[in-house]
């Protein structure tokens, strides 16, 4: 394996409890990740020493929390390799990322008949805040429909785009583990005219990102699923784009001035971080960034990649065809998410029977219920993986699946 698990696994203290006796098996982090001790001891040092209003007052101790603050801003932007910092901006997750989008730049730019395109496999934040532009402003939405194999079918996209002002896509299905072709889609929506969006919260935690090798206008993704805390998400975007943009929320911190008559914004991205921004948050991101950074994306992703072949590996040869995994088989082509039927045994019973042996696992319809209708199911079951996991919680996985076997007398 590409990383030294033993070390990686001490990392993170959640690990080593125990439940009943028995070891924790995580494989949610497609959910929402774990966090190692440095983004925990980043946070607390920060509480107990510096922590103070940020933007606000003249004294010391604020002017450090807003250096603190500050430096998440700085460790997102050079992990994503955005070409300036003021381009990132920092939200509550990157659902609101996704409703900041459709509410500040969809309300100054869509109008009736406008077309928004959207793949079949995105996530419900993704989806409805444009079907609220559907409602709001009689918008249409045109869906990228998939393979037999869980990938995008892209035979119609230049029709699809045709006439398109956006193409909002994932990077990484939180369902299938596909990972799209970024940059082509990037390129297409540009030839077309339409604004891309990239949601890539399933992509950023696990892999090498280059905002710019996208040739992206707009990307959004989330703190909590790469090691950093929840209730933090970013937007990057190019500054034309965000500086054009109207702000979302009005409130404190981003404005210029007010008047009785009015007010004019900052500059982004304080234009729109309205209110007391997420600032323990902020600095625990950065720790986290650090840490990624430390192992490295690409050691990440190697890592990833081993495990994910050895994972459909060992489930299709020990459960062959009473195991239908959805998603590519190349692991070149998808990430560490497995989502799957196995045995006619509903996903909850699973979830339900694996959480007897502390196997974490997600069940249900994953936030893309259109998804789950092209698939023509109503749930999965759902393991993903992250650079702590490591064979045995593979194997642990399956050996709770003979157990599922065996309970239902299968
Ligand atoms: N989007 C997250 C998931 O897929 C919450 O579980």
């Amino acid at each position: 394996m590409a990383l030294d698990q033993t070390a990686i696994r001490k990392d993170f203290p959640i690990l080593s409890r125990q439940i009943d006796g028995k070891p924790l098996v995580y494989l949610d982090s497609g959910n929402t990740s774990q966090k190692p001790q440095r983004v925990i001891d980043a946070m607390s040092h920060f509480q107990e020493h510096t922590y103070a209003p940020i933007n606000r007052s003249s004294y010391r101790l604020a002017a450090e929390a807003t250096d603190g603050y500050e430096k998440g801003r700085v460790a997102v932007a050079r992990l994503i390799n955005a070409p300036s910092v003021d381009e990132v901006v920092f939200t509550k997750n990157a659902t609101e990322s996704i409703n900041l989008i459709a509410q500040a730049w969809g309300r100054a730019n869509l109008g009736e008949g406008d077309i928004v395109v959207l793949t079949e496999m995105e996530h419900h934040a993704n989806i409805v805040p444009w079907q609220m532009l559907v409602q709001e402003r009689k918008i249409q939405i045109r869906w990228v429909p998939l393979t037999a194999d869980g990938q995008l079918d892209l035979t119609n996209l230049d029709n699809l785009l045709d006439g398109a002002k956006v193409f909002s896509f994932t990077a990484m299905s939180n369902v299938l583990g596909t990972i799209t072709p970024i940059a082509m889609l990037c390129e297409r929506a540009k030839a077309a005219g339409a604004l891309s969006i990239v949601d890539a919260c399933q992509f950023v935690p696990h892999n090498v990102t280059d905002v710019q090798s996208w040739g992206a206008d707009l990307v959004v993704f989330s703190s909590h699923k790469m090691c950093g805390p929840s209730g933090m998400g970013m937007l990057w975007g190019r500054m034309e784009i965000l500086d054009a943009m109207p702000p979302f929320l009005g409130g404190g911190n981003m404005i210029d001035t007010v008047t009785f008559d009015g007010f004019t914004t900052a500059p982004v991205p304080m234009k729109f971080e309205a209110g007391t921004p997420p600032i323990i948050e902020a600095v625990g991101l950065a720790a986290a960034v650090d840490y990624l950074e430390e192992i490295g994306m690409a050691n990440i992703r190697q890592h990833e990649m081993e495990l994910t072949r050895y994972t459909l590996d060992t489930l299709k040869s020990r459960f062959g065809d009473d195991i239908k995994i959805y998603g590519p088989d190349n692991v070149e082509e998808r990430g560490g998410i497995f989502s799957f039927a196995f045995r006619n045994i509903h996903p909850h019973d699973i979830s339900q029977i694996l959480d007897e042996r502390n196997v974490c696992v997600r069940a249900g319809h994953h936030c893309a219920k259109p998804l789950m209708k092209t698939l023509g199911v109503n749930a999965t079951t759902r393991a993903s993986i992250y650079l702590y996991n490591d064979t045995a919680d593979i194997d642990a996985l399956a050996d709770g699946l003979d157990n599922a076997t065996d309970i239902f007398g299968l």
